[in-house]
């Protein structure tokens, strides 16, 4: 009996033991959870301090105009898109960081870039550009669509653009159809377009600063779209290039803006005038098979205009599809873009007027067909015509009257 009622205590006693262990193990759970919480949320708002989130909330304050344009993206939000910066999400690597391809909720494709880290003197002109990109609504320009700031470093967020790089298509896809003499004149026209347009048209001008074909995007009908505006600068500088104050790509940097460190709107113009010789002549900035003064494509391009032989380095679509004259019209253009003085350059709105009277007056080879098959912009939808430049759609709405 006594043993009985002994042994009940003793296990009613070891139940609430038990329980009590059990209860502390559930509130030092949640509490622990709580920390953590509230420990993430900590640091995400340091990231976002630290990348400009408040400079980027007074902008917002001092411009009602603004309240909502620049969407802040969360992080949670971006990590689902991505499925946690998967591997098998990347779409490649630049020098300035990583571009992953994913998915927001509503269905939307976007390409996030994670880039190095921001110089802290910067941030303010980085939120500035930011601000301004993503208002900005050009054709061709690649929509930035916000970014992302309590991250360990700022995330940009823009419309995924699906046919890859102008670079690819003109010198790793060999196999594909080679682009037309038309195709090159119109995302050549498309690119100045778009450079004059952020040069003069925007509240402040906006400088590329990496003008190349590989930041040359194509979408689905073949259309150009520049990426990458402006924000090159504003990574930090690794360890190893702390000499030089340039940034940029070899084979296509201004010699002026190397040797004054200073950047000016014509060392843009420099840029897309390696990349208008790129087009005529299919060849890479740097080659891997010309040697000394003619490995840079820009000196061996600007000793062939000297000698009058510039049309023995041109691509052989580009011959056969184009007139002799009209071609030396591109090559007289892409010589003065590449002028060693900036000044003596034209402006990107000139490019771009000259650019549009050359592709005008051009007329596709009506003899492709037994000229062998390339790809042409007639075989694509007619919108592209309608659309691409406001000079054809005033031509066309005067055929139709
Ligand atoms: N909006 C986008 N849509 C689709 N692909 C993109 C987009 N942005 C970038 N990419 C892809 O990611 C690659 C890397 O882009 P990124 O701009 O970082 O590198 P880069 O242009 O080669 O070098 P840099 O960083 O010096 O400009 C590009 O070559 C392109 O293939
Ligand atoms: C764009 O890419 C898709 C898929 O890679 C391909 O099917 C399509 O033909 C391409 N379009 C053009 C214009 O190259
Ligand atoms: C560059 O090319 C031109 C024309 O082919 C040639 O005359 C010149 O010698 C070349 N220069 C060098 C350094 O190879
Ligand atoms: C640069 O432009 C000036 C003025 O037009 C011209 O005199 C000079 O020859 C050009 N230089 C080169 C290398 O083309
Ligand atoms: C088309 O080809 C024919 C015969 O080869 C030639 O006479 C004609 O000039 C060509 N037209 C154009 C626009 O090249």
């Amino acid at each position: 009996m006594l043993t009985n009622s002994f042994l009940m205590s003793l296990i009613r006693s070891g139940i609430s033991i038990s329980m009590g262990i059990l209860l502390l193990v559930i509130t030092s759970y949640l509490l622990y959870k709580v920390i953590k919480k509230t420990k993430e949320m900590r640091q995400r708002k340091r990231f976002f301090k630290r990348n400009g989130g408040l400079l980027l909330k007074q902008q917002e304050e001092a411009d009602s105009s603004l309240v909502g344009k620049t969407i802040l993206f969360t992080s949670s939000e971006l990590e689902k898109a991505t499925n946690n910066f998967n591997e098998n999400r990347i779409l490649g690597r630049g020098g300035q960081g990583t571009v992953y391809k994913g998915m927001l909720v509503d269905g939307r494709i976007v390409a996030i870039k994670k880039s190095k880290v921001v110089d802290e003197s910067q941030l303010e002109q980085f939120i500035n550009e930011v601000v301004i990109l993503s208002q900005v609504n050009h054709r061709n320009v690649v929509k930035l669509l916000g970014c992302c700031l309590e991250t360990d470093v700022p995330l940009l967020v823009s419309e995924f653009i699906p046919n890859g790089t102008l670079y690819d298509r003109l010198h790793i896809e060999i196999d594909e159809l080679p682009i037309s003499l038309n195709m090159r004149l119109q995302i050549a026209t498309e690119v100045a377009g778009a450079l004059a347009y952020l040069h003069y048209a925007t509240s402040i001008p906006i400088y590329h600063r990496d003008i190349k074909t590989t930041n040359i995007l194509l979408d689905d009908k073949f259309r150009a779209k520049v990426s990458d505006f402006g924000t090159s600068r504003f990574v930090a500088m690794d360890q190893t290039h702390l000499t030089t104050l340039v940034k940029g790509t070899f084979g296509y940097l201004d010699p002026e803006y190397f040797q004054s460190s200073q950047f000016t709107e014509k060392s843009d113009v420099y840029s897309f005038g390696v990349v208008l010789v790129e087009l005529l002549t299919g060849e890479r900035p740097i080659s891997l098979t010309r040697f000394g003064e003619n490995r840079s494509l820009a000196t061996h391009f600007m000793l062939a205009m000297e000698d009058r032989r510039v049309m023995s380095i041109f691509d052989a679509t580009v011959i056969k599809e184009g007139t002799r004259n009209e071609l030396l019209e591109v090559a007289n253009l892409a010589m003065r873009c590449l002028n060693l003085t900036g000044k003596y350059r034209p402006t990107m709105k000139e490019v771009a007027t000259e650019l549009e009277t050359i592709r005008m007056s051009h007329i596709p080879d009506i003899n492709q067909s037994t000229s062998g098959p390339t790809m042409h912009a007639e075989d694509l939808p007619v919108s592209l015509y309608g659309e691409s430049s406001s000079i054809f759609l005033s031509f066309n709405s005067n055929i139709s009257q």
